[in-house]
């Protein structure tokens, strides 16, 4: 089974998800500011281009240079991908009309002009905050996500919290539009020695997966998940 499942490249979350993603899925990563999700969405983009993938990585909050730079702090050869099979795209979430236009009509066709396996956005909750309410939100929102469906790429999207609830992702819609929803959180222990970081696997379309938290801890150019521990 783990064959045709698509890797997010951190293998204690893998086993986690009974193999992987599920091709051509959509997967959220959902956290609070800090817990790994851009780490844990460049671990994805990495196992893709080693495998000769084509992705694309979106972030709507820290510029292109920044991005490769931190591939390259975790040692991994960049420059051999970047613009061949790697293409890094920061988009400005201050102007609604060109994010929402380069969003929702030019990354459908960059896709498809490069052939992408893999798609990133990091963090997707920049680009939920430009709607003016939550019914438009959840409107395009769902057009933009059943529009990616067409596609043959996996595509993770990372989410903020809501403020006051962080199982849930800022405006709670992305945990019902994607078909895989991974949650990071801080786990304090009671005697408040220090803090741990845990993720649950909350939900996965179509397939058995783990149910249990799981504790992690982000080095320098991985991720581990301990999925034989427990947190509590
Ligand atoms: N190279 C590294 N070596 C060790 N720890 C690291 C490294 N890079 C990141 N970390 C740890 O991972 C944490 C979170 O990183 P990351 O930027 O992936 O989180 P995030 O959820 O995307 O945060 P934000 O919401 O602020 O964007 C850092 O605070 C740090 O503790
Ligand atoms: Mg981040």
């Amino acid at each position: 089974m783990s064959a045709e499942r698509v890797k997010v490249g951190i293998s204690g979350l893998d086993d986690m998800l009974g193999g992987g993603l599920i091709p051509g899925s959509i997967c959220s990563i959902i956290g609070t500011y800090g817990t790994g999700k851009t780490t844990y969405s460049l671990m994805f983009v990495w196992d893709g281009l080693q495998k000769g993938e084509s992705v694309i990585y979106i972030s709507l909050e820290e510029r292109e240079e920044r991005i490769v730079s931190y591939m390259k702090q975790k040692g991994w050869d960049v420059d051999k991908y970047l613009n061949k099979s790697l293409y890094v795209i920061k988009l400005d979430p201050t102007d609604f009309n060109l994010a929402n236009n380069r969003i929702k009509n030019e990354l459908p066709n960059l896709i498809s002009e490069v052939n992408a396996s893999r798609v990133v956005i990091d963090p997707i909750s920049l680009f939920e905050d430009l709607f003016e309410t939550d019914a438009i939100r959840r409107q395009e929102m769902y057009r933009f996500v059943e529009g990616l469906r067409d596609k043959q790429c996996t595509i993770m999207m990372t989410s903020e919290t809501h403020r006051d609830n962080v199982f849930s992702s800022r405006h709670g819609l992305i945990e019902y539009l994607a078909d895989t929803v991974i949650l990071l959180r801080y786990v304090r222990p009671s005697d408040l020695t220090d803090v741990h970081l845990a993720l649950e696997v909350v939900k996965m379309r179509m397939s058995s997966h783990s149910r249990e938290i799981k504790p992690y801890e982000i080095e320098q150019d991985q991720v581990m998940v301990y999925s034989e521990a427990n947190v509590f």
